[in-house]
């Protein structure tokens, strides 16, 4: 069959690899992709935005296409998958992504706690403030040991969660927000209750009743070494997650994940798709630790997909039509045991202002290891050149963390552009763990 797959970063390309090798799919159109998917088999780039949904229509009756995935979270939150079940010409698609009403877990933070609090899910604390009940947030904080958590409700470009130690700079924040800082994304905030402990990300396919755990992966947010610095889109990911152990993920499946794929089922809200669960593992006062629910995003991550999708052996489009049709439970899943180590090179002066356009050399030169485009293009002469602050990353797999960074690092450091940056430190802290 003939399938779409919307976006156009790292994560899409990972996807679009395990996509294209499915002896199920014929042709996969990348919309609008990069210069990495435009050179996969099968595949072609198309030049269409997610978000129009009149163009996205036309296409896909003109190429007969019979499956749309969906990679980012703008189409899912304005609404494609109810846009296709509304309209008898699209309503057999296999739109694989949750409905509006679904998507509203990434899209409101006051929507994911309240249904996490219906559910029973572990999860900070919370409250949630409008400009109507400022002062109460205000008094509120006042009640909170630092450091105090504020988090628009609203998409904010992934800059919306403001961490501050001090009670009366947060109190400025909390008004700052409330006025308009991420415009109408914190027309309410969420403040919370701060945890402490490592981060961790879980994602799990559903076809809205059954579900399947995929690999865990942990990502680097920071921009600098040791965590330092600006946050970004994300600077690499290893997958699988060491501590994230049988007694763990047994904790997880149990507290979050089944009660969450319930929620979801019992609401009655149409979800065929990935649900990325943000934890924070806590340690309680056994000494064990505990996964507590950060965030819920409505797509798989990035760069995390990057280091999860290679693990991935089933035929991913095979695990498609299953959620489509509401049969996950008949599947196992077949994942190699291997370690991933993803590392993400960007452009100079990323996450603030960078150069694009600058030519990159030595991809042809590496072996062995996988590239996966993130913000490129190829230029009329064919030429792969930088077109985001994110521009590629190198995978690796190997029997264990450290042979897998190693290789990485010496994959990566025969591709060259200039003014390249990348973090030395992916996986440290998790090597660290393991001593
Ligand atoms: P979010 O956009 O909700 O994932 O938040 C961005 C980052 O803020 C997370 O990845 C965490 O590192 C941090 N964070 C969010 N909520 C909390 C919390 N309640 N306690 C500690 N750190 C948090
Ligand atoms: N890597 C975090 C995200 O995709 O939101």
């Amino acid at each position: 069959m003939n399938i779409l797959l919307l976006g156009s970063g790292g994560r899409e390309h990972a996807m679009a690899r395990n996509i294209a090798a499915s002896s199920r799919c014929s042709t996969l159109f990348i919309a609008p992709g990069n210069a990495g998917t435009a050179l996969l088999k099968k595949a072609k780039n198309v030049d269409l935005d997610p978000v129009q949904f009149t163009d996205v229509r036309n296409f896909v009756l003109q190429n007969d296409v019979k499956m749309v995935v969906v990679g980012p979270e703008a189409p899912l939150v304005a609404g494609i998958t109810d846009y296709f079940a509304q309209d008898a010409m699209l309503r057999n698609i296999m739109v694989i992504g949750p409905s509006k009403q679904g998507a509203e877990l990434e899209g409101s933070k006051d929507y994911a706690k309240e249904f996490m609090t219906r559910h029973n899910i572990p999860t900070a604390a919370h409250r949630t403030f409008t400009a109507k009940t400022v002062e109460e947030g205000i008094d509120f904080l006042a009640t909170l040991k630092a450091p105090y958590v504020l988090k628009a409700d609203g998409l904010a470009a992934g800059k919306g969660v403001l961490i501050i130690d001090n009670l009366q700079e947060a109190q400025q924040e909390l008004r700052n927000m409330l006025q308009g800082k991420f415009g109408s994304a914190s027309a309410k905030v969420v403040i919370e209750e701060y945890l402490s402990g490592v981060e961790l990300s879980v994602f799990v396919l559903s076809d809205g009743k059954h579900f399947q755990i995929l690999p865990t992966a942990k990502d680097y947010k920071r921009i600098g070494e040791g965590d330092t610095g600006l946050n970004t889109g994300g600077m690499g990911s290893i997958s699988p997650v060491c501590f994230a152990d049988k007694k763990f993920m047994q904790k997880v499946e149990e507290r979050i994940v089944v009660p969450t794929v319930k929620g979801l089922h019992e609401e009655k809200i149409p979800y065929k798709g990935f649900i990325f669960i943000g934890l924070m593992a806590v340690m309680n006062e056994n000494g064990e630790r505990d996964p507590y629910v950060i965030e819920y995003n409505v797509r798989m991550g990035d760069p995390e997909t990057e280091s999860v999708f290679p693990r991935i052996k089933s035929d991913i489009v095979e695990l498609f039509e299953l959620t489509w049709q509401g049969r996950l439970q008949q599947t196992t899943l077949d994942i190699d045991p291997r370690t991933a180590a993803c590392v993400m090179l960007v452009a100079g002066g990323y996450p603030e202002h960078y150069e694009k356009g600058n030519i990159i050399t030595g991809l042809d030169k590496v072996e062995d290891s996988l590239v996966f485009h993130a913000g490129t293009k190829l230029d009329a002469e064919g030429h792969v050149l930088t077109n985001g602050g994110r521009v590629l990353c190198v995978t690796s797999l190997a029997d264990d963390m450290p042979s897998a960074l190693l290789k990485s690092y010496q994959e990566l450091a025969k591709i060259e552009w200039k003014d390249q940056y990348y973090r030395h430190d992916v996986g440290q802290d998790l090597l660290k763990m393991m001593l």
